[in-house]
């Protein structure tokens, strides 16, 4: 799908690679929504691209709802949606102080999965109302992490939650093929975006020292162009693709 004449939102468009996605799409000629935390600064960054900002905590689920509906009827559509809101805890599955805390657990799931899907499912309808064009109708984009395949230690909810976001992929799309709608999620490795800000200089080269190459932390800019070139090409389709550098985690 030509992203030009499009209309796009993208949650957790404030910040990082939401936001590097923005402002690339709306670059390429689309109309760009932007969804975020209240005080995350994501009305800054819709005004930079003259779109629309709305403020959402996705792990409100009913909220998100509203949220996307205002957004949609302010864009007149919805093509693409990419989400990037969502981050992880460590804490292991046994330690010290006990079992891992089952709450904390499920809150995990709650912001990358739960919210990931409810996201997605909402965005479909809307889409589903599109005229077709060459047969698509509309592109779905969530955010996995390699963790989803080899996480760190004390890194088990966030894998299970970004394990859950890679496995719905093919099977959100083949339920939603008939539509012309398809499903995608990124798995990146480390990226300087807020989430890795106070990394220091030495950890990040430890942490990235496993890649194969570029053996440093990927640029927003660079999944901003992954997403692009998703929206881009229709033969891209239900799963999660990997923007690592060929890096693997090890256990720690
Ligand atoms: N940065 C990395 O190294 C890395 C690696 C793999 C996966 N990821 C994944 O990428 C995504 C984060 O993107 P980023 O690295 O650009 O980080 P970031 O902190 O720069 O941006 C994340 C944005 O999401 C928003 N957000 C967080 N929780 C939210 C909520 N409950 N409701 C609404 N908005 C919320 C934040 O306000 C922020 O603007 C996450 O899903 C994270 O798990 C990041």
């Amino acid at each position: 799908m030509e992203v030009s004449g499009k209309k796009a939102i993208v949650i957790g468009g404030a910040s990082g690679m939401g936001r590097a996605t923005a402002e690339l799409f709306a670059q390429s000629g689309a109309s760009v929504a932007v969804l975020d935390r209240p005080g995350s600064g994501g009305d800054e960054v819709a005004k930079g691209l003259d779109g629309t900002f709305h403020a959402v905590d996705v792990t409100d689920f009913a909220g998100t709802e509203s949220a996307i509906d205002a957004a949609v009827a302010d864009l007149g559509g919805l093509h693409a949606i990419v989400t990037t809101a969502g981050g992880g805890i460590a804490q292991r599955t046994l330690s010290k102080e006990g079992p891992h805390d089952l709450d904390a657990f499920r809150q995990v799931v709650d912001l990358n999965l739960i919210a990931s899907f409810n996201i997605s499912r909402l965005a479909a309808a809307h889409m589903s109302k599109n005229e077709p064009e060459d047969d698509e109708r509309g592109v779905i984009i969530n955010t996995a992490s390699i963790a989803a395949f080899e996480g760190q230690i004390g890194q088990v909810a966030y894998t299970a939650a970004k394990a859950g976001i890679a496995g719905m992929s093919l099977t959100m799309a083949r339920d939603l093929g008939s539509l012309g709608i398809r499903v995608l999620a990124i798995a990146p490795s480390l990226f300087a975006t807020g989430i890795t800000q106070g990394i220091p200089d030495e950890f990040a080269q430890a942490l990235t020292k496993d890649a194969a190459f570029p053996k440093r932390m990927g640029r927003p800019a660079e999944y901003a162009k992954f997403a692009l070139a998703i929206v881009d090409n229709p033969m891209l389709n239900g799963q999660c693709l990997r923007l690592d550098a060929g890096q693997r985690f090890a256990p720690r």
